[in-house]
């Protein structure tokens, strides 16, 4: 995806601003990108899908504002499809919503492709993965949650590594071409289980923007990501 709305190179790094210094919040994210971050994923919470409250339409503004990658906003909020216009106007290149919030997802999706730009669908753990199978043609991401939402640092769950091989299969057999996306506690090591089963598209918060070298660390993602140290799929 770039921001003319075409599918980016994958494997991506997509680096997730919650985990940022906010009062240098433009710093921070020309910093990741510079370290190599090729998206930036952006988490909006609004106390009620999720506990905590975090970014409007403003912040997703502002850092198109300091920056010139797509920005993958993920919508973690009831009713998003009330939301979609101002985020939309507000310069996000990919909408993602909660299938868990979205009673109505076809008419949802449908309307953020109707502003030109890309749509997700986004699964909690305990969410089947074949609840979303009905829309998959409409998609151009699905996001698997690999932690519960709401808090960037928690532990990887890796039981939602099965989801993952479901989805690629499934993906294969119906010949679509939407990104499989990660997130939540994403490191080389979840990563690359990740990747080998067929996710791509790769959420970090806290290993990129706490590590003491981000540039080495992104470094490092890429690598244990990169087609070269694949290992075979998971059965
Ligand atoms: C969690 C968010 C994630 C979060 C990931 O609800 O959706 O994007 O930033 O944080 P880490 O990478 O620290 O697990
Ligand atoms: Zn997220």
């Amino acid at each position: 995806m770039s921001k003319t709305n075409e599918k980016s190179s994958i494997p991506v790094v997509a680096a997730s601003v919650l985990a940022a210094d906010l009062a240098f919040l433009a710093h921070e994210v020309q910093d990741v990108v510079n370290g190599g971050a090729q998206w930036l994923h952006i988490d909006v919470m609004d106390g009620q899908f999720v506990p905590p409250i975090t970014f409007g339409a403003n912040i997703v503004a502002a850092i198109g504002k300091a920056v010139d990658i797509p920005l993958d906003v993920h919508l973690m909020i009831e009713q998003p499809e009330n939301h979609i216009e101002a985020f939309a106007k507000a310069g996000a290149n990919l909408i993602t919503v909660h299938q868990e919030v979205s009673p109505h997802l076809h008419r949802t999706l449908s309307a953020i492709k109707d502003f030109g730009i890309q749509c997700g669908v986004a699964i909690n753990p305990s969410t089947p993965a074949e609840s979303i199978y009905p829309v998959l043609d409409l998609v151009d991401l699905v996001l698997v949650m690999t932690v519960n939402p709401g808090w960037g640092g928690q532990p990887f769950l890796p039981r939602c590594v099965s989801k993952i091989e479901s989805l690629s299969q499934k993906r294969d057999e119906a010949g679509l071409g939407f990104y499989i996306e990660v997130d939540g506690g994403i490191q080389p090591d979840s990563a690359s289980l990740c990747r080998a089963a067929g996710a791509d598209v790769f959420v970090a918060g806290s290993y990129i923007f706490k590590a003491k070298d981000r540039k080495s660390a992104i470094g490092l993602l890429q690598d244990s990501i990169s087609s070269d140290n694949m290992t075979s799929r998971i059965n």
